[in-house]
């Protein structure tokens, strides 16, 4: 893998479509360069390939792929329920970062032995995994957000407004116990830095969370005497969905790397105490506290 011919390559390039289109048999070979997101994306379409249902996983059998394009596609197709073990003749951290970002994190991958020589490595679907970190603790919890969101979304689009109603209910009730998880769980428990224009990253979560349940409280009002219409309460959805996804957005790249610095310091035994607690205020542990009452954000 190497950056070759002298366009502006961007840093990760890869050499797979190449590589592909000689394992085709087809014609010229020739040196592309491309972001490793786009190489995935092509060798994920070439068909001559062979899918491998298989679930253990080789690198040393990867040819002329580079390793990490071999396990993506090797892992791409790995269901709930099923568990690879994935062979490595080097340390796989690389890789499997690599695929694990290119599969938006779906995986969970373990290192069960070490090497030299070799490393074997235990890769699961993430859904089949407990969460051990804050972190992807609370990164599921936007994920599992956005999944109603994006169901309430796709009935608003096709007028099913009655069919909406379980799924509103569930949202409000989901992002009401992450709100409060966060302003009163989270936020008093890390010392973060603040400013007095209150643009630093605590100061934006809570101000955001404002704003965020206002929007949930005129939706919630709206089906408070059956469905409303769908051409009038459409843009409201889409409204609260797109500052929904630039707060969570916000929130992992900002705010969480601060309190998991905050975690790393104070060690492993204060992270699973944590998360213990975030998991069950999540499940609505201190629901006759977040959802009876307006949440007003606290100063941490
Ligand atoms: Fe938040
Ligand atoms: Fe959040």
């Amino acid at each position: 893998m190497g950056p070759s011919g002298g366009t502006n390559a961007p840093e990760c390039v890869c050499l797979t479509e190449v590589k592909a289109r000689r394992a085709g048999g087809g014609g010229t070979i020739r040196v592309v360069c491309q972001p490793l997101r786009v190489c995935f994306a092509a060798v994920s379409q070439h068909r001559d390939i062979p899918m491998n249902a298989s679930i253990r996983i080789d690198l040393r059998e990867c040819g002329e792929l580079p390793a990490h394009t071999y396990a993506f596609y090797q892992l791409r197709t790995l269901r709930e329920g099923q568990i690879a073990e994935l062979i490595a003749p080097d340390e796989p951290s690389l890789t499997l970062d690599a695929v694990s970002l290119n599969l938006r994190h779906r995986i969970h991958w373990e290192v069960i032995e070490q090497g030299p020589p070799l490393w074997r490595v235990q890769v699961q679907p993430r859904a089949d995994t407990e969460a051990t970190s804050l972190m992807d603790l609370l990164q599921r919890d936007h994920e599992r957000v956005d999944r109603l969101f994006g169901s309430i979304l796709a009935r608003v689009n096709a007028g099913d407004l009655a069919g909406v109603a379980p799924d509103m209910e569930a949202l409000s009730l989901a992002l009401r116990r992450h709100i409060r998880t966060e302003n009163e769980l989270l936020a008093p428990a890390f010392v973060a830095p603040r400013d007095p224009f209150g643009s630093d990253p605590t100061s934006t979560m809570f101000r955001e969370h404002e704003e965020i349940l206002q929007q949930l409280t005129y939706l919630e009002s709206a089906f408070a005497e059956g469905p409303p219409a769908a051409s009038e309460i459409a843009p409201f959805f889409a409204l609260l969905s797109g500052q929904l996804a630039k707060h969570e957005g916000r929130e992992e790249l900002n705010l969480f790397p601060l309190w998991a610095r905050a975690l790393r310091a104070a060690g492993p035994e204060a992270e699973a105490t944590l998360v213990a607690r975030v998991r069950a205020s999540l499940a609505g542990d201190a629901d006759d506290l977040a959802v009876a009452r307006t949440l007003s954000p606290t100063d941490g």
